[in-house]
């Protein structure tokens, strides 16, 4: 048997051998033993009451307690070295697999119909080496994103059919242009700033891991299929999740029982940084009826881009930056969604400030539709977007505090009421001038 002092963790950080009182001595067994083994029984019989409530209603809100537990499941019974196997190995060999197979279009190819498709087929059908492709569909089958039928046949999944439409493929293409280098930069970026938080996103750890001197938003103006597979995958990210358009969540109604009336000529709700205009859509397909003009506004080549899509006339697209005056005066409800986490404090107080004038008091509403963090039990959607945003925009998802602080740090605007569905779901931060 190894003794522990064979078991030092031999530690090196940037060529330099850690100091004796950071080395930690560790014994085998506990990285080869479950993480919390305590938790398995409280976690399988979780699963077990969520499990027959969701079979017999279908909730959605059931289902998503199950895959909590169910991940809570997997790191309390998996070993130290299996997740570490797992976060080291598994999840950039799973995205490199799948941005393979979205280039070669390997889900459309294999998902096409129900009937299992071998290998050498699918490679014939995406042009490409059958030895590679067999390594790939390996992967994608051990990682559970498509279905081994036998020996080198595999049949479609619910992903591998939801993959064949770009506005959900382009997620992966997207990261690696735009995002995932800045990420990976991250640790060298805050060892060379001494750990200070990120404030210039000019000078972040976007610009070390794309090697640029841009703002990410120029970077995406420079390579319009980024900013394509970017704007489609903003319109993605968010599907099936609750809205605060929904019913229960935010009182929409309440936005056209207002004197004077809201006209058909009256504007109702103008989305500032609204992409491809998918949340106006959305909000015109749940709630048709409602008077007033939907306005979505954005950079000239993100508005040219939804403009292809041809979207219902009842929307209308508008050139416009943020960072000049808003143009549109009293409208009712002024929208930004995921805008502001994109951006440090003093960019989002020139935001606002530049909207807060248009604002008609006593009337024209804010809806900042942003995650609120928590102080305990924050989701991991949400936690990996702080640290994306950390890394590529030097800005941050905030807590009610600091959304207080921020709103409240603009002349003449306050917050009326933060509305939240449940979590991991963006709150809507409802606030008028003063
Ligand atoms: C993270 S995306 C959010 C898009 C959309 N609101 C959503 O939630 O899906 C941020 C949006 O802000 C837009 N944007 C960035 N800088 C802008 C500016 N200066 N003026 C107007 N829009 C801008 C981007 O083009 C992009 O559509």
């Amino acid at each position: 048997m190894t003794g522990p002092e064979e078991e030092t963790v031999n530690g090196h950080d940037n060529g330099h051998i850690r100091k004796p009182s950071q080395e930690a001595f560790v014994d085998s067994n506990v990285a080869i033993a479950p993480n919390d083994p305590e938790e398995v029984p409280a976690l399988l019989k979780r699963i077990s009451l969520h499990g027959e409530a969701y079979l017999t209603e279908n909730d959605e809100l059931e289902r998503t307690r199950i895959l909590d537990s169910a991940r809570a499941l997997v790191y309390a019974l998996e070993t130290p070295r299996e997740a570490m196997i797992r976060h080291c190995w598994s999840q950039s060999t799973l995205y490199a697999a799948i941005e393979i197979a979205v280039n070669l279009d390997l889900f459309t190819a294999l998902s096409r119909d129900e009937t299992p498709k071998s290998a050498a087929e699918l490679a014939l059908a995406t042009g490409s080496n059958p030895g590679v492709l067999a390594r790939i569909l390996k992967h994608l089958t051990a990682m559970g994103v498509i279905k081994e039928t036998g020996p080198d046949e595999y049949r479609r999944t619910g992903f591998s059919i939801a993959m064949q439409s770009p506005r959900y493929s382009d997620a992966y293409p997207c990261m690696t242009g735009c995002i995932t280098a800045g990420v990976l930069a991250l640790p060298a970026q805050l060892k060379a700033t001494n750990y200070a938080p990120p404030v210039d996103s000019t000078a972040c750890a976007f610009q070390r891991g794309f090697d640029t001197e841009l703002h990410f938003f120029d970077l995406l103006k420079q390579h319009p299929q980024h900013a394509r597979e970017f704007n489609n995958h903003m319109s993605a990210y968010h599907q099936g999740r609750p809205s605060w358009m929904d019913l229960g969540f935010y009182p929409v109604h309440t936005l056209v029982e207002v004197s004077p009336p809201v006209t058909a000529d009256d504007v109702l709700l103008v989305d500032i940084g609204g992409g491809m205009g998918h949340d106006l859509v959305e909000f015109h397909r749940k709630w048709p009826d409602l008077s007033g003009r939907l306005i979505v506004q954005d950079l000239p080549a993100v508005v040219a881009q939804a403009r292809e899509l041809n979207l219902n006339p009842k929307i209308e697209l508008m050139e416009y930056d943020f960072f000049e005056e808003q143009v549109i005066k009293g409208a009712r409800a002024y929208y930004l969604h995921s805008v502001l986490h994109d951006w440090p404090d003093t960019s989002c107080r020139l935001i606002l400030q530049h909207l807060v004038p248009a604002l008609r008091k006593g009337y024209s509403k804010l809806l900042i539709n942003e995650n609120v963090i928590p102080s305990t039990n924050a989701y991991w959607e949400t936690t990996s977007l702080d640290l994306i945003m950390m890394a590529d925009f030097a800005s941050t998802e905030r807590t009610e505090a600091q959304w207080r602080a921020l709103v409240e740090s603009v002349d003449g605007l306050r917050i009326v009421k933060i509305w939240t569905a449940r979590r991991g779901v963006e709150s809507l931060i409802e606030c008028e001038v003063f």
